[in-house]
C-alpha cells in the first residue's frame, strides 16, 4: 500500500538507496529514480509496465550539471532554457554515454528538463542526482495530477508518494527536439510552438495533432493511444441530442438505452484552465456511471493544441449523433 507522505527527507533517502518515489512537478506527478542507477530505473518500467523502447526524461537541478550528461549544446537551447527553465519543456540532444542506455532506450540522444516545482528542486539539489522520472501512471493511461490520483494508480507499486498538492499545468512538459537544424516539437505541452518560434526568432517544426499513422513516430511517446481512460472516449463532431446546461461541467444523459457523459471543457474561461483540469475530469468521468464519455475538442491553436493532442490520444473514436441514431467511427491507428 503507497503511503503519502509530506517529508522531503524521506524522498531523497529512498532515491539514493535506488528505490523509486513518486513525486511533485509542475506538470503531472512522476515516478522518480537516480538515472544514473540501472536496476533504480528498471524500477519504473517495471511498476508502469511501460515497454521498454519508451525513453525516459532526465531531470536536472541547474543547467551546469547537464554538461555531465549532453556531448553538444546547440545555441537555441540557451536561448529556450532562458526563457523556458526551469519549467515545463523538455530539450532532447545528444547524450554522453554516463547516461544508461535503459534510460534512453538505447538512442544517442538524451531527453533533460529543469522542473519548476519547489518540491521536486529541493529533492533534486538535495539529492545531488539526475533524476528519470515519467509521469506517475500505468501505461497508456492518464497521467495524475494529485497524489490521490497517484494513489489509485499506483498504490500497489510504490511505497511511498510525495504530496505537493495539485500541479499548476495540468498536462506534461513541451518536448523540443534540439538535434537537427531545425527545433521541433514532438509532444505538445504547456509551452507552446509559437512562444518557442517567438524566442528563437524562427518558424520551428512540430508533429501533426493526428499522429495515426505507426510508421511515422518518431518519439516512441507519440503512439495514437495514450492517456486513455478505461470508458471509451469519443470526440463529439455533431450536436449533443440534448441541451447542455451551461454552468454544468458533467452531463449524463440516455440515448437509445446507451449512458453517455458529455464533459463540457468548453466551460472553461481560456486553455490554460482546460489543461489544469482536463486529466482530473477525464479520471472522474471514467467513475461515472455511463457507457462512454464524450467531449468536444479545443480550438487548435496555442495550448489548445496540447489539449487536442492528448484528448486524440485518450479517444477511441468519434461520435455523430442523429435525430434518432448515433454513429461511432473507432479511431484509425
Ligand atoms: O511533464 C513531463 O514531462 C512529465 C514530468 C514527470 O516531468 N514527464 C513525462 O514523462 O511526461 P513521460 O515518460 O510520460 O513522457 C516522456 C516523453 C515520451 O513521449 C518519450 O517518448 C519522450 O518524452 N522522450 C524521452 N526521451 C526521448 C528521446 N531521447 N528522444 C525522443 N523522445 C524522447
Ligand atoms: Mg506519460
Amino acid at each position: 500500500m503507497a503511503k503519502i507522505i509530506q517529508d522531503i527527507n524521506i524522498a531523497v533517502k529512498e532515491i539514493l538507496n535506488g528505490n523509486i518515489i513518486a513525486l511533485p512537478t509542475e506538470t503531472v506527478y512522476g515516478l522518480a529514480a537516480d538515472a544514473l542507477n540501472r536496476d533504480a530505473v528498471m524500477k519504473i518500467f517495471k511498476a508502469k509496465k511501460r515497454p521498454s523502447f519508451n525513453p525516459l526524461i532526465v531531470h536536472l537541478y541547474e543547467i551546469g550539471e547537464m554538461k555531465k550528461y549532453v556531448s553538444e549544446i546547440p545555441p537555441a537551447f540557451i536561448k529556450l532554457y532562458k526563457a523556458f527553465s526551469p519549467g515545463p519543456i523538455t530539450f532532447i540532444m545528444k547524450k554522453r554515454n554516463n547516461i544508461p542506455d535503459i534510460v534512453t532506450a538505447g538512442l544517442d540522444t538524451v531527453a533533460v528538463r529543469f522542473p519548476s516545482h519547489p518540491i521536486f528542486r529541493e529533492i533534486l539539489r538535495l539529492s545531488k542526482r539526475p533524476l528519470a522520472a515519467p509521469s506517475a501512471n500505468m501505461f497508456g493511461r492518464i497521467s495524475p495530477t494529485t497524489a490521490d490520483e497517484v494513489k489509485k494508480e499506483l498504490n500497489d507499486k510504490v511505497k511511498f508518494i510525495l504530496d505537493g498538492g495539485k500541479c499548476s499545468v495540468g498536462i506534461e512538459s513541451t518536448v523540443v527536439d534540439l538535434t537537427k537544424n531545425t527545433p521541433k516539437v514532438l509532444r505538445h505541452g504547456f509551452i507552446t510552438v509559437e512562444q518557442i518560434e517567438k524566442i528563437l526568432k524562427r518558424k520551428i517544426e512540430s508533429v501533426g495533432i493526428k499522429t495515426s499513422d505507426k510508421n511515422k513516430i518518431i518519439s516512441p511517446g507519440m503512439l495514437a493511444s495514450h492517456y486513455s481512460p478505461v470508458k471509451p472516449l469519443l470526440i463529439l463532431r455533431s450536436k449533443l441530442p440534448v441541451n447542455i446546461n451551461n454552468n454544468d461541467i458533467f452531463l449524463s444523459f440516455k440515448f437509445h438505452d446507451t449512458g453517455f457523459t458529455f464533459i463540457n471543457l468548453k466551460l472553461f474561461a481560456g486553455f490554460k484552465e482546460m489543461a489544469f483540469n482536463m486529466f482530473s475530469l477525464l479520471r472522474k468521468a471514467d467513475e461515472m456511471r455511463s457507457d462512454f464519455i464524450i467531449i468536444q475538442k479545443a480550438f487548435n491553436r496555442g495550448l489548445g493544441c496540447a489539449v487536442n493532442e492528448r484528448l486524440l490520444k485518450a479517444s477511441y473514436g468519434e461520435i455523430y449523433f442523429g435525430e434518432n441514431n448515433y454513429k461511432i467511427i473507432k479511431k484509425n491507428i
